[in-house]
């Protein structure tokens, strides 16, 4: 009897189809993803990845919005989800009538998302951006003359914001695992450890990113944890990511920045629900059945795809 990465491999190869992981789902996930061909990434080369390979079907463990993201740019190919289920709070907190009519209201402004938000919304808006490109997309925008209306994630938009002085109107929703990281804890755990620095994801509320030696996307925290010469890092993200880190950097110690402290409700919860929804069972079912395909009406995918060729016209 195959094992069920065996049996994964295998399907994937039948069906000319590649797995694309967000650095947050599980190790196995991500192992898988690279030992067939496939890329483990922040959500900005996820999409670049499924939009330049050579494969038919991309298979997409993440959330809805990142398969939406490989659709939007490869409406010929299949794109399969593990889990329809598996949302992101800024996506569910910016629903495309509200979000229009808070648009229209506000006809002299340029229309920046933020990728984790549904197809719909990136139709309606001029711009997609990632974490990974906000702040150079919005200074390019910013010295243009133009001001910006920014949405969904209040946390990132005010970071965007204080780095670039742009005038920018913000949509207010957040991201429920970066909201609960709390300054206060942070604080204590530097004086434990004096010598870390601190990482921060700019999902997060200001007095955590005003703590950090490092803002960044999950590739540029990556990218600081094995570049930069401290030995301890406290990191204000996702934990999922602490799997890649460890691989770049073995020797380093990694410390998970706690979200207990007032209003919290748990000591350390800093995992996505819906990033756990994805695994090796669901996996293997989805490429079994061809279930979990992610359908978007044409009219909305070509507006979609072209706010997002700016972005990829942008940073290539
Ligand atoms: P990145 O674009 O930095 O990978 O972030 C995606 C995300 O959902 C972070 O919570
Ligand atoms: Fe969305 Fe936050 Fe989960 Fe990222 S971590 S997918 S922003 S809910």
């Amino acid at each position: 009897m195959l094992s069920i990465q065996e049996q994964i491999k295998s399907e994937l190869k039948k069906q000319n189809a590649i797995l694309v992981a967000h650095y947050y789902v599980s190790p196995e996930l991500q192992t898988l993803a690279e030992e067939t061909g496939g890329i483990v990434s922040d959500s900005l080369e996820m999409a670049r990845f499924g939009k330049n390979s050579k494969a038919q079907t991309i298979v997409v463990a993440g959330v809805k919005f990142m398969g939406e993201t490989a659709k939007i740019l490869s409406p010929e190919k299949t794109i399969l989800v593990l889990d329809t289920s598996a949302t992101c709070s800024l996506d569910e907190d910016c629903p495309i009538k509200e979000f229009s009519e808070f648009c229209d209201q506000h006809p002299d402004r340029v229309v920046v998302v933020y990728a984790n938000t549904s197809a719909a919304v990136k139709a309606r808006a001029d711009w997609v951006v990632t974490s990974g490109s906000a702040l150079s997309v919005v200074k390019h925008l910013k010295d243009q003359g133009k001001k910006i209306l920014w949405a969904p994630d209040k946390h990132l938009g005010n970071y965007v914001q204080s780095q670039t002085n742009a005038d920018m109107l913000l949509w207010q929703g957040s991201c429920v695992v970066h909201e609960r990281f709390k300054a206060d804890a942070i604080i204590a755990l530097k004086q434990k450890y004096s010598n870390a620095a601190v990482l921060v994801h700019p999902e997060s509320p200001k007095e955590v990113v005003d703590l950090a030696d490092v803002v960044g996307s999950t590739t540029a925290l990556i990218n600081a944890v094995k570049d930069r010469d401290e030995q301890e890092f406290i990191i204000a993200t996702d934990n999922g990511i602490f799997h890649k880190m460890r691989e770049v950097a073995p020797g380093k110690k990694l410390i998970e920045a706690p979200t207990m402290g007032e209003g919290a409700d748990c000591e350390s919860c800093a995992h996505c629900e819906w990033m756990a929804m994805n695994n090796l069972d669901n996996c293997l079912d989805t490429l079994k059945n061809k279930n979990n395909e992610i359908i978007i009406d044409s009219s909305i995918n070509q507006e979609a795809q072209n706010s997002i060729q700016k972005l990829l016209d942008f940073t290539s």
